[in-house]
């Protein structure tokens, strides 16, 4: 079993853990506010090994449905614990009344941000932000269109008109239900801010290193593209986790964000 995770608690405190997350709030000119490591990993000790090796370079770490249905809760409590602040990327959709309890438990775990669907609508969001009032400071993140999806895909499904078009018409909604950011692509960033205004974080997986490989991903950015376009976060998994020296890349894409 990996060793238990040395202690940051500064970072954790309740202060620390309210401020400087919204788009409009970055008061700290810190990249570090900015960036998100993805723990894409199966077990508990492979997340804490890279929380290890990363070290004092990243404050936030993404637990999504990998992870956390392997294993549990009990992984967020240790990290949030340790000081880590935790993006519980779990994406609930679902009727409201079942998200809101969702959100109420994620509150009582301490996680900083949390994502649900924006494709819930308008009551399934405001149930998600009304639960999360419990914990100031967490941060309800409505996700637009997956990546993974193109104008064909969102047709078979009904939707008509551009990716760009449904992200937009979903983000509206997040915004005025009280959602503080958005999770979307680099692409959409600049027009959302152009759209919508500064007044809430978006949150940019598909980051890759300037000079990097870009390995199976299609749609990526650079960290200085994607805050360029107006993200105020970005969430960098695997060239990072998977680095020889994860603490060194780590603290080359804190260059690039702050470059
Ligand atoms: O590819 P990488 O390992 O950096 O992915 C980190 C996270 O970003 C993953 O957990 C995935 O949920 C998200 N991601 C995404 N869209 C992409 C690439 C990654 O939502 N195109």
């Amino acid at each position: 079993m990996a060793a238990a995770l040395p202690n940051r608690m500064p970072l954790g405190s309740e202060s620390y853990r309210n401020r400087d997350l919204r788009g409009d709030d970055l008061r700290s000119d810190d990249p570090r506010q900015r960036l998100i490591v993805a723990l894409d990993v199966s077990t508990a000790a492979a997340a804490r090994a890279i929380v290890t090796a990363v070290g004092d370079s990243v404050l936030t770490y993404k637990v999504g449905m990998q992870l956390y249905t392997a294993e549990g809760p009990q992984l967020v409590r240790e990290l949030v614990a340790a000081g880590r602040r935790v993006f519980l990327d779990l994406k609930y959709h679902d009727i409201p009344n079942t998200v809101g309890a969702a959100v109420s438990e994620a509150a009582k775990l301490g996680v900083s941000m949390l994502t649900v669907h924006a494709a819930g609508s308008g009551k399934m969001l405001r149930a998600a932000v009304e639960a999360a009032q419990a914990s100031p400071g967490l941060m309800v993140l409505a996700v637009t269109v997956l990546t993974s999806l193109d104008e064909h895909d969102l047709e078979k499904i009904g939707i008509r008109g551009s990716v760009e078009d449904s992200v937009v018409r979903l983000a509206t909604i997040a915004i005025a239900n009280g959602c503080q950011g958005v999770v979307t692509s680099a692409r959409e960033a600049s027009t959302l801010r152009a759209e919508l205004g500064n007044g809430f974080a978006i949150v940019t997986p598909g980051v890759r290193p300037a000079g990097g490989s870009v390995g199976d991903q299609v749609r990526v950015a650079t960290p200085a593209e994607a805050i360029a376009s107006g993200a105020s976060h970005i969430v960098v998994g695997r060239p990072i986790t998977e680095a020889p020296d994860p603490a060194a890349e780590a603290r080359a894409i804190l260059g690039q964000i702050s470059g």
